[in-house]
């Protein structure tokens, strides 16, 4: 097996973890704090396993002082969360609630205080369920409403916080959220995904010009859910398919962002993407980026079957608890490919971890083994892709916290640090402490000066 070693890293590398405002922070009727599209479908019989919601989910909005302490003990620089934005706009739009924006404002700044990058994501799928009611993401004034949301947080953090990401993931926003209907909204139509999928890119594209007018010294990207795909034999009809999925995944927003256009292949295959495009749209899309954020889970094997392609299951692979293989080559090969078909100016893994069965053993201990080879074999191929060109400046686990894994619910843990959740407990796990050890073992590298705060 090879192993992550911290000397392949340049010292001013960013170790990070990650998590998600629905998934962590609970306090959902609190501070004047509005609905939020997943409070509707979790609480929708049927929907999410188990019944669960995200209602008190780590409790993180109250205990967020000694969570940060706990990131202080793991030794990471940076931290990656999102803001609700019926935190922010309990309505999506027009009147601001003060005390969702206090709270990301103390959030914040008790990141600084431990040497902590806070690395805001503006949308991670909670959209404000007022702003479904009419329409949602599959009409335009969504969109519109984004942006206006941006300006108004990216005025008040800033002053202090410098990474910004737009939204996380649209393509599962889009598509599991509107054509296969397992997560929130929970629609089933396909020109629903399509259109939605648009009005995301768009409202990126706009709000990378809104969070840079607020905040010109800032950073600003967006975090795709990227997989490589691997025809499942050298045969023209299992290499076409693998590039259909291709398309369907990644080249759909890697294009418009890049180069400023659908992939020809897509709008022939697809005439809904036709139907929503207006004029100027893809020069918005397309604003420059400082920087990708690459969330990696899986990669696919392709095949070409009756009906299009087809995913086969690798009979020798270890598969972890939701399912996906464990395959760390696939992330090295889609950072490669990355970096040489779109030239990102900079890439950050925002997401990359694993689900297991863990379990508290007699010890009070969570020791995960799995874990620990996986994000070892992983941050392995993160370090041979920079090796070879790759632009990465950073790294984030996902989880720092077991937390609500959306359709799932509580049913699987992806942290480094174990939750009981009746007594919200938590208690770090093996993974934790060689992470912790691992981010340690680097060169002593001059901290970024603390902006300072007025
Ligand atoms: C990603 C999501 C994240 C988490 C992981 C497991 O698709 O961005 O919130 O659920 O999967």
């Amino acid at each position: 097996m090879s192993t992550a070693r911290i000397d392949a890293f340049p010292a001013d590398f960013v170790w990070g973890a990650a998590t998600a405002s629905y998934q962590i922070e609970g306090a959902v009727h609190e501070d004047g704090r509005g609905e939020s599209v997943w409070d509707r479908f979790s609480a929708t019989p049927g929907k999410v396993r188990g019944g669960d919601t995200g209602a008190i989910a780590c409790d993180f909005y109250h205990r967020y002082p000694s969570d940060v302490r706990l990131m202080r003990d793991l030794g990471i620089d940076a931290f990656r969360f999102s803001i609700s934005w019926p935190r922010i706009l309990p309505t999506g739009r027009g009147a601001v609630n003060e005390k969702g924006l206090d709270f990301y404002d103390k959030l914040v700044d008790a990141l600084l205080e431990q040497g902590i990058e806070p690395f805001p994501t503006l949308f991670h799928w909670d959209l404000p369920q007022a702003l479904e009611d009419e329409g949602g993401f599959p009409v335009r004034s969504t969109a519109e409403a984004f942006v206006e949301y941006a300006e108004i947080v990216a005025s008040r953090l800033g002053d202090r916080v410098k990474f910004w990401m737009t939204h996380n993931e649209p393509w599962v926003y889009a598509w599991i959220g509107h054509s296969w209907g397992r997560h929130a909204p929970g629609r089933t139509s396909e020109r629903d995904a399509v259109h939605a999928a648009h009005h995301l890119l768009l409202s990126h594209g706009w709000a990378v010009d809104a969070v840079r007018r607020a905040c010109p010294e800032a950073q600003v990207g967006i975090v795709l859910n990227l997989a490589h795909a691997y025809p499942a034999s050298d045969t023209p009809e299992d290499e076409a398919a693998a590039y259909e999925v291709d398309g369907q995944g990644n080249r759909w927003f890697l294009d418009p962002i890049f180069r400023g256009s659908y992939p020809a292949d897509l709008l022939e295959r697809n005439e809904l993407v036709a139907a929503v495009v207006q004029d100027g749209d893809l020069e918005a899309i397309s604003a420059p980026i400082d920087m990708l954020g690459v969330n990696n889970y899986v990669r696919f094997i392709v095949g070409a079957g009756p009906e299009g392609p087809r995913l086969q299951h690798n009979p020798e692979a270890q598969y972890t608890e939701m399912g996906w293989e464990v395959y760390p080559d696939g992330l090295y090969e889609l950072l490669v490919r990355v970096t040489r078909d779109y030239d990102p100016k900079a890439i950050y893994v925002t997401e990359n971890g694993a689900a297991f069965g863990d379990v508290r053993v007699h010890d009070g201990a969570v020791h995960d083994p799995e874990r620990t080879s996986y994000l070892q074999t992983y941050i392995h191929s993160v370090g041979r892709a920079l090796a070879d060109g790759a632009p990465i400046k950073g790294y984030f686990v996902w989880s720092l916290f077991d937390n609500f894994e959306w359709g799932e619910g509580y049913s699987k843990r992806f942290g480094i640090v174990y939750v009981d959740y009746p007594t919200q407990e938590r208690v770090p796990k093996d993974s934790f402490y060689w992470y912790r050890d691992l981010i340690g073992g680097r060169r002593e590298a001059p901290k970024p000066a603390p902006v300072v705060t007025g």
